[in-house]
């Protein structure tokens, strides 16, 4: 690649890390990762537990789709065939790159910004290859193979999403030259994250975050606590989130094409102009906003 120092780097990541997880370390074994962070998926090193784990880990939130999950999300995961215990990336990575041009890349957890973007710029999609412990089996801090690969890589296979996160990799890579990074994570955040998408039996799921989540896939449709608001890119891009607790608004998509539209243009003077706004708290309903209600 360029002239980095891969080795400062990535010792300024996990510094990074290290201050952001409050001291604590990233758990995935990083001593075998290339410079992109790329490692092999060992098949062989899945226990018969963790592939048990697997099982249960989908099962349960197999059952919770229907009826929640945009049709796109069911579909698609049901044609990948990985109920049977943690699939294997190559395998996926085939199907994918015949349905959209996609491949996975097998990661130790995460990796720096400008790496991610990378990926996604290039049409690959970085899965974390560990499986929490059962201990975590409803909640877990770091993204692991669950969710990665079970929320995140069905809808690779909708040809508009995946063209869109192309672009929002191409975005990321610019955003970090132009100081938005923050705002395009939020952005991140609230749609392949935790977004909702409008259908005509109403709203349902399309964000990795709530699809591979026990709890909030039932809260996010049906708890009136939470708002549900009219996706705008703008108004997202300044919207802080809550990462340790369901969300507190949920901004809701007509359609996948909506999405790559309102994503579509130069995003230069929008960092600018957010740049002397003030950010909203996450519970924030503006005026002439509509709470659009439970599902
Ligand atoms: N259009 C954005 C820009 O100019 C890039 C982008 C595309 C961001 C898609 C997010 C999603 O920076
Ligand atoms: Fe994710």
């Amino acid at each position: 690649m360029e002239a980095h120092d891969t080795t400062v780097e990535q010792d300024e990541f996990f510094k990074t890390l290290a201050e952001k997880s409050d001291g604590g370390t990233l758990r995935g074994d990083y001593s075998k990762a290339d410079a992109q962070y790329v490692v092999q998926q060992d098949m062989a090193a899945y226990t018969p537990e963790q592939h048990a784990l697997w099982r249960r880990l989908y099962e349960r939130q197999a059952r919770l789709l229907p009826g929640r999950a945009c049709d796109v999300f069911i579909e698609s995961l049901a044609a990948l065939d990985a109920s049977q215990g943690v699939p294997d990336f190559e395998r996926t990575s085939e199907a994918l790159f015949k349905a959209t041009g996609w491949r996975l890349v097998a990661v130790p957890g995460l990796v720096p910004d400008e790496t991610f973007f990378e990926h996604l710029a290039s049409r690959r999609f970085p899965v974390t290859v560990w499986l929490r412990e059962p201990h975590e089996f409803d909640y877990i801090v770091e993204p692991d193979v669950f969710h990665d690969f079970f929320g995140h890589v069905p809808l690779l296979f909708n040809p508009i999403v995946a063209d869109h996160l192309q672009q929002y990799g191409l975005g990321g890579l610019k955003a970090l030259k132009l100081g938005g990074l923050k705002n395009l994570a939020r952005l991140y955040w609230y749609t392949i994250e935790f977004g909702l998408i409008q259908s005509p039996q109403g709203l349902r799921v399309y964000g990795a975050g709530i699809l591979s989540s026990g709890g909030e896939i039932e809260y996010c449709l049906t708890n009136p606590a939470p708002k549900r608001v009219a996706f705008n890119a703008e108004r997202v891009m300044r919207t802080l989130y809550k990462i340790d607790s369901y969300q507190e608004t949920y901004f809701v998509i007509r359609d996948f094409q909506q999405l790559f539209d309102e994503t579509a243009p130069d995003f230069t003077p929008i960092y600018e102009r957010l740049k002397d706004l003030e950010t909203l708290p996450a519970d924030t309903l503006l005026p002439g906003e509509a709470d659009l209600g439970v599902a």
